[in-house]
C-alpha cells in the first residue's frame, strides 16, 4: 500500500503475487516490513532506470515453505540488474549507486542485519545486468534462542 503511488506514478509496474500458504512466523514484523519496503523500493528504482520497449515492468513476489523449519520470500524485478563488479558491495553500509540526495546506501545493509542477526535468517540475491535481480529472504519459522 505504501509503495502504491510509486508503482503507478509515471510507469506502470505490474506486481505478480505468488503467495503460497505460510505458517505463522515468529518474527519482528515491523522490522521485516522495513526489509520488504527496502527491497521493493530498490526494485522500483531499478525498473525506473531501465528502458524496455516491449516488456512490461514487473515485480514478482514468491512465498513458499522450504521445510518444517524455514520459509522463503523471493522478490524479483526485471529491472537494470546489478553489475558483477559491485555485487559484493550491495550489503555494505553507505554503498549506493544512486544520485546524491536519493539513496543513503543503508537500505540493504540494515535489511541484511535484520534478516541475519535479528531473525537468524539468510538474505541473498542473484542478478544479471539487463535481465533483473532477485532477492531471497529465508527465515526460520520459530526463533531459536539467539543471543540478541
Ligand atoms: N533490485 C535492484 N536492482 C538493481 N540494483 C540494486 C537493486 N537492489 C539494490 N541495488 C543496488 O544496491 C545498492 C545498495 O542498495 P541500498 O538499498 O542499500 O541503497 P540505496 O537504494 O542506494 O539507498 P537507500 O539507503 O535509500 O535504500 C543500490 O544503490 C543499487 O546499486
Ligand atoms: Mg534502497
Amino acid at each position: 500500500m505504501i509503495l502504491q503511488n510509486r508503482l503507478q506514478q509515471n510507469l506502470a509496474i505490474q506486481v505478480v503475487k505468488n503467495y503460497s500458504d505460510l505458517p505463522l512466523i515468529e518474527c519482528y514484523p515491523g522490522q521485516l516490513n522495513q526489509v520488504f519496503m527496502n527491497i521493493l523500493a530498490n526494485a522500483i528504482d531499478a525498473l525506473e532506470s531501465s528502458k524496455r520497449e516491449n516488456q512490461p515492468r514487473q515485480i514478482t513476489i514468491h512465498t513458499s515453505r522450504v521445510d518444517d523449519q524455514w520459509v522463503k520470500i523471493a522478490i524479483a524485478d526485471n529491472g537494470c540488474g546489478i553489475s558483477p563488479s559491485i555485487q559484493n558491495q550491495v550489503f555494505n553500509p553507505f554503498f549506493t549507486t544512486k544520485p546524491v540526495g536519493k539513496g543513503t546506501g543503508m537500505g540493504m545493509a540494515i535489511s541484511y542485519q535484520v534478516i541475519t542477526e535479528k531473525h537468524g535468517g539468510k538474505l541473498t540475491f542473484s542478478s544479471t545486468v539487463g535481465t533483473g535481480t532477485e532477492f531471497t529472504i529465508q527465515i526460520p519459522i520459530q526463533q531459536q534462542a539467539f543471543s540478541n
